[in-house]
């Protein structure tokens, strides 16, 4: 999005709050557009409604000005949140239409209530994410959609520099969103981990690669017991980032799920929960994310990710419920049932994690229905393993602002003992029991010993079914936004 200087013709994007004299400074002081603004808003042209848009025309020294509107409420009552409405409608509008040049008043979006420089962040943010479009794989494709815009002069530096940060964090998600709805027979194991080094080639982060034999030499018994049952062998990626030199031994290890595709293996699913499973690796997804948007703001923090990719499908060398595999951390687990590969997987790259020495342990993962089961579609889960929780605080409080719900579910002895439950090996993958989604959070927290581990279960809100302002469908690069946000201000004091 290019940033000029003013023409004529173009539209101006004015906010538009509930009452007259929350109006800004500016527009009540030109008197042609605040009487004008005053009878649109009379004869229901114009609203200031949240999030409402207006597309009109007025007239100011006998030129005719084209105006988008959009309504704020009630200024006194606004919230970070709502920003994501409000920048989320416009761009959605101005992309519908399709309108190529705007001039923003940004000072007719100010409220008292929410920071400035959130509330340009934002209107960055969504203006990458809220008009995210996924059509690689149609013929139609359209064209992709460019906007120039313009701010007005008073505090332009600020504002400017604000959208590029939260632009920034958009660009990270919908390339988080393309790795997420891309079909699984293209994304697999070996495209995602060749893309991501391509991908970070230019970058200040570091790409290993880890292909089926150094899995299988190394010892990630758990890894390979998913992966070898499919022709798209598994791989280990891992990514660092050392923003923090001279605290080189503060690192946070961000691990995610990258199931390529998730057939259930021969714990099979049915033929309606089949289908979506090629999102089960979005877990994978937003980590790459959040690194992506973490290098590009230059972040002063130390990060290593570890992604395990990997397909769940059924072949005669594939494993079967009753087998035994020995982790990477010698555990031996049994796996009654193939279908919860996830905590598998997990288990490895954790341990795997865990071997950087990181201060903290964070791990994003589709990883069971339970989880959709307690808190519905929209909202994610967290288990805290010894980290603080002042930690747990600060990021939970940061999710409320990007509207990106998690809320705290509980690890207890029932499941801690409950893994250990296996009649021939040391851990079990699974146990007829309710309370599946705490089951598996134990299951995976066990791999990192000591160290601080919250462990993120996305299964439900990875994707969406409905579209909304902050975009459509598909894959949502969920708590990517709550992390980086968090990031900042932990690395800004
Ligand atoms: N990938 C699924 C979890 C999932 C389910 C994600 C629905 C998104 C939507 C996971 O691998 C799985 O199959 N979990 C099982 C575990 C069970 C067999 C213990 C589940 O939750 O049903
Ligand atoms: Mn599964
Ligand atoms: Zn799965």
């Amino acid at each position: 999005m290019m940033m000029n200087t003013k023409k004529n013709q173009d539209i101006l994007v004015i906010g538009l709050p509930e009452h007259l004299t929350q109006y800004s400074k500016a527009i009540q002081a030109n008197d042609a557009l605040y009487s004008a603004l005053k009878e649109l808003k009379l004869n229901h042209i114009i609203s200031s409604q949240l999030g409402e848009v207006n597309h009109t025309a007025i007239h100011i020294n006998n030129t005719l000005q084209r105006i988008i509107t959009v309504g704020l409420g009630n200024i006194n009552q606004l919230k970070d949140k709502d920003y994501l409405k409000i920048w989320g409608n416009l761009f959605q509008f101005i992309k519908r239409k399709p309108i190529s040049e705007v001039h923003i008043k940004q000072d007719s979006f100010l409220a008292k209530s929410v920071d400035n420089t959130t509330i340009f962040k934002i209107m960055g943010l969504q203006s990458k994410q809220s008009i995210y479009q996924f059509d690689d794989y149609r013929y139609d494709k359209k064209a992709p959609f460019k906007l120039e815009l313009t701010f007005d002069e008073q505090n332009r530096d600020q504002v400017e520099a604000a959208f590029k940060i939260g632009e920034t964090v958009g660009v990270s998600i919908n390339y988080a969103r393309d790795l997420g709805n891309t079909p699984p027979n293209i994304l697999t194991p070996q495209y995602l981990a060749e893309s991501v080094e391509t991908y970070f080639k230019t970058k200040s982060v570091t790409v290993d690669v880890k292909d089926e034999q150094a899995l299988e030499q190394e010892g990630f018994g758990l890894i390979q017991a998913v992966g070898k049952g499919s022709i798209n062998p598994p791989r280990l990626i891992t990514l660092q980032y050392n923003g923090d030199p001279e605290n080189e031994s503060d690192v946070i290890a961000l691990v995610g799920k990258g199931i390529t595709y998730d057939s259930g293996g021969y714990s099979i699913k049915s033929k309606t929960g089949m289908p979506s499973m090629k999102y089960d690796m979005c877990g994978a997804a937003n980590v790459i994310g959040m690194v992506d948007a973490i290098q590009a703001l230059q972040l002063k923090v130390n990060i290593v990710a570890v992604i395990v990719a990997a397909e769940n499908m059924i072949a005669n060398n594939a494993m079967k419920p009753d087998d035994v595999f020995t982790a990477l951390s010698g555990d031996t687990v049994e796996v009654p049932n193939t279908d919860a590969e996830g905590r598998l997987v997990l288990g490895d790259a954790t341990f795997y994690a865990n071997q950087f020495r990181p201060k903290l342990i964070m791990d994003f993962a589709t990883l069971t229905g339970a989880a959709v089961v307690a808190l519905g579609e929209d909202k994610a889960a967290v288990f805290n393993k010894n980290a603080e929780p002042s930690t747990l605080h600060a990021i939970l409080k940061t999710s409320t602002s990007t509207e990106e719900p998690v809320y705290e579910l509980p690890i207890t002895d029932t499941e801690r003992n409950n893994i250990k439950t296996s009649d021939v090996a040391d851990l079990t993958n699974h146990v007829n029991a309710q309370g599946r989604a705490l089951f598996a959070a134990a299951f995976i927290t066990h791999f990192s010993g000591n160290t601080p581990h919250l462990h993120f279960d996305i299964a439900g809100p990875a994707t969406t079914s409905k579209r909304s302002y902050k975009g459509p469908k598909g894959a949502t690069g969920y708590l990517i936004n709550t992390i980086v946000e968090w990031l900042m201000q932990e690395t800004k004091a």
